[in-house]
């Protein structure tokens, strides 16, 4: 992106050119109609045509998704994508409302959903409150994300009767990595599998209008989908679920391990070292900046 001057040019969608000013970082002119999805149309979409979800930290990112998403989640893995942390434990409220109001500043179309970080509300329904409002007064986000099951269910109807929306996530809880001591698929004992299916009927009764249910064996996602009236989002579960998720960097292939979950849409790393290998050679050449861009008169 230029920093030089605030030019418009193209920005291709898949069913439009719109432009990109670079001064400002908005579309323009806004795509019309510039009508986001709601949080009640994506609870009504249960059972119907999946929905699309994927993770989102920066505007630039959020333009290039947002055609093609229902939701944009600005999930709290950005600890682990943006940071280089070991894992979401260290996330904080700063980081969550930064990254949000960036992708929201970035979407027209989707929903955009935002995680409730580690020790932002597990302690009271109060505190969850609190600092739900103020993540969404923050960003403009359309709702929080939080993850846990039937501890968390009074929380979830706190925080929905008083006009926050909560997206609940079960199964792999990545915030709980300190007591499960790793990542791996959850619901292997019959015991742990009826938990999954317990946490899920609770956050739903609660008022949940979505979860993501991640990291489970599948037959547990297809049961979670069929028992509970609101859509859930699939990572590591089934494509049975009302919609799928993934973290984008890992689907376009930014990273070099891939987990079992997830498909290589793209493969961004290669294009990444090929283009940056190329402007490396060409510093040291000095063929960069070439004629076209450099200005040599003051015309230009
Ligand atoms: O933080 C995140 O990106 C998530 C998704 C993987 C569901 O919670």
């Amino acid at each position: 992106m230029s920093h030089l001057t605030a030019k418009s040019r193209p920005m291709s969608t898949t069913s439009k050119t719109l432009t990109f000013d670079t001064s400002t970082s908005r579309a323009n002119p806004t795509p019309s109609p510039m009508k986001r999805l709601t949080v009640p149309r994506i609870r009504q979409q249960k059972g119907g045509e999946p929905l699309v979800m994927l993770t989102a930290y920066t505007v630039r990112m959020a333009q290039l998704l947002d055609p093609h998403c229902d939701m944009l989640l600005v999930g709290d893995s950005l600890g682990q994508v943006i940071y280089g942390l070991p894992h979401t434990v260290a996330v904080t409220m700063e980081m969550m409302a930064a990254h949000g109001a960036a992708v929201v500043r970035g979407s027209y179309h989707a929903a955009v959903i935002i995680d409730m970080p580690f020790g932002s509300y597990e302690s009271s329904p109060e505190l969850a409150f609190k600092n739900a409002a103020h993540l969404l007064k923050e960003t403009g986000a359309a709702a929080v994300k939080m993850e846990g099951g039937k501890v968390l269910a009074p929380t979830i109807e706190f925080l929905t009767k008083r006009g926050i929306p909560v997206m609940a996530h079960v199964g792999l809880t990545p915030q709980a990595i300190n007591i499960l001591g790793g990542y791996g698929v959850r619901g292997k004992s019959e015991e742990e599998a009826a938990s999954i299916v317990e946490d899920a009927a609770a956050v739903a009764d609660a008022g949940a209008f979505a979860m993501v249910i991640e990291g489970v064996l599948e037959p547990i996602a297809i049961e979670i989908t069929a028992k509970v009236a609101c859509p859930t989002i699939g990572i590591g579960a089934s494509a049975l679920c009302d919609g799928q998720v993934l973290v984008t960097e890992d689907m376009l292939g930014l990273f070099e391990r891939t987990p079992k979950f997830v498909k290589k849409f793209g493969n961004m790393a290669v294009g990444v070292e090929a283009a940056v290998k190329q402007y490396a050679d060409e510093v040291r050449r000095r063929s960069f900046p070439g004629l076209e861009q450099i200005y040599r008169s003051t015309a230009e």
